[in-house]
Parts: structure tokens; sequence; C-alpha cells
């Protein structure tokens, strides 16, 4: 199976999927690593691994929707079977999430349904919670709001900044976005009109 990473900036989650990848613990190949940025410190970490890399910059069109026609012909062409969005900070539009319903996953920094949208590790702390984590979800039209497949936690602690609670948080994001992407290369995880479902279960 062929894998493509999308990102906008540094690519820690996308690193995490080529060491997944090179460790034997995710059968596939990443076959195309897709920034809106093209000073997006991923896409050097990408090269020197030795995968393709392609910019598409949104600020070359005139529209979201023109935008993300130019991102699905790219990853077609790529022949791709699986989307990870892995820190791309473009909110797509019918036209992309339509052409990949069922095998577009994002991850997200809250354990959503809270916190949808950005600063959510300062939010999870202004509002006093005990924990915080992250959330791996399949992606439909509602932004952050597709069905959860893993979720992992950390405590809040005292004194967390926004930063410290984000150096606890992304160790975890490393492990599980690999391991439900997966479950997904495995046959294991698939999107219904019900939610998600894991070996046959509702999760
Ligand atoms: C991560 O915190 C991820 O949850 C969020 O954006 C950040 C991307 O970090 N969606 P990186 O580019 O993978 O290092």
């Amino acid at each position: 199976p062929r894998i493509a990473i999308l990102i906008s900036g540094r690519g820690s989650n996308m690193q995490a999927f080529i060491e997944a990848c090179a460790a034997g613990h995710l059968a596939a190949d990443i076959t195309l690593v897709l920034s809106n940025n093209p000073d997006a410190a991923g896409l050097q970490r990408a090269a020197e691994a030795g995968i393709a890399t392609a910019v598409i910059n949104h600020r070359d069109y005139a529209s979201r929707e023109e935008f993300d026609a130019a991102l699905v012909r790219q990853l077609e062409e790529a022949a791709t079977d699986l989307v990870i969005l892995a820190g791309f900070m473009r909110i797509l539009t019918s036209v992309f999430i339509s052409a990949f319903q069922g095998r577009l996953l994002n991850i997200h920094p809250s354990l959503l349904p809270k916190y949808p949208g950005l600063n959510t590790h300062q939010r999870a702390i202004d509002a006093g919670d005990s924990e915080a984590g992250v959330t791996v979800h399949f992606v439909t039209e509602e932004l952050d709001g597709g069905p959860p497949i893993i979720q992992a936690r950390v405590p809040v602690e005292a004194g967390d900044t926004a930063d410290s609670l984000a150096q606890r948080v992304i160790l975890l994001e490393h492990k599980i976005y690999p391991l439900a992407a997966n479950w997904f290369i495995q046959g294991r995880l698939t999107l219904t009109e019900e939610g998600a479902y894991l070996d046959g279960e509702n999760i």
C-alpha cells in the first residue's frame, strides 16, 4: 500500500511514519510527502530519507477548491491508498475530502471533541483540565470532527505551559499515529456511516 503524507511544518509525525516503516511496524511505502509551504522543514527531512516530495503552494490558487483540486491530482498521480494529514495547516474543502473520505486520517492535539481548532494545549491549561492528549481521527467535512480512532492521554502538571504540555503530548502522537495507520493498512480499520470500525467493532 502507498501512503502520502501532507505537512506544513517541521514534520515530526511524518518522521515517526518514516521510522515506523523502517522498523517494520508499518507495512507500507511512503510514496510522497506533499506540503503547501515551500519552507516546511519536514520537506528536507523527507528528502534526506529518500522520499519524493512536492510543494503545492496554496498562494498560487485563487480559491480553496482550486488548491484542493491540485492536491487531489497530485495524490491520484501517486496512486495514493491512504492520506495522512500531519500538521497540515490548511482547511480542506469537500473537493478534497470527498476524493479521499474513508482513507484520510488526521491527528489533532486534544482529546476531541474538546478543543477543535488551534491553541489546544493553552485552552486545556486555561480551562484547568487535569488531563490533555491527542486524537487520531478519520477526516470528514466537519473540522476536527470526524470519527475518532485512538486517543492518548497525559496529565496536565502544575506549572505546565502550552510548550511543556505539547512536548509531553507529541511523544504519544508519534506512537499512536503510525499505529492507527497500520490498522488501516492491515484492513482492520474502516469508516462507515455509523463511524469508525476496528476489527468489526464500532469504536
Ligand atoms: C502536531 O501537534 C499535530 O498534532 C498537529 O500539528 C502538529 C504537527 O507537528 N496537527 P509535526 O509537524 O508533526 O512535528
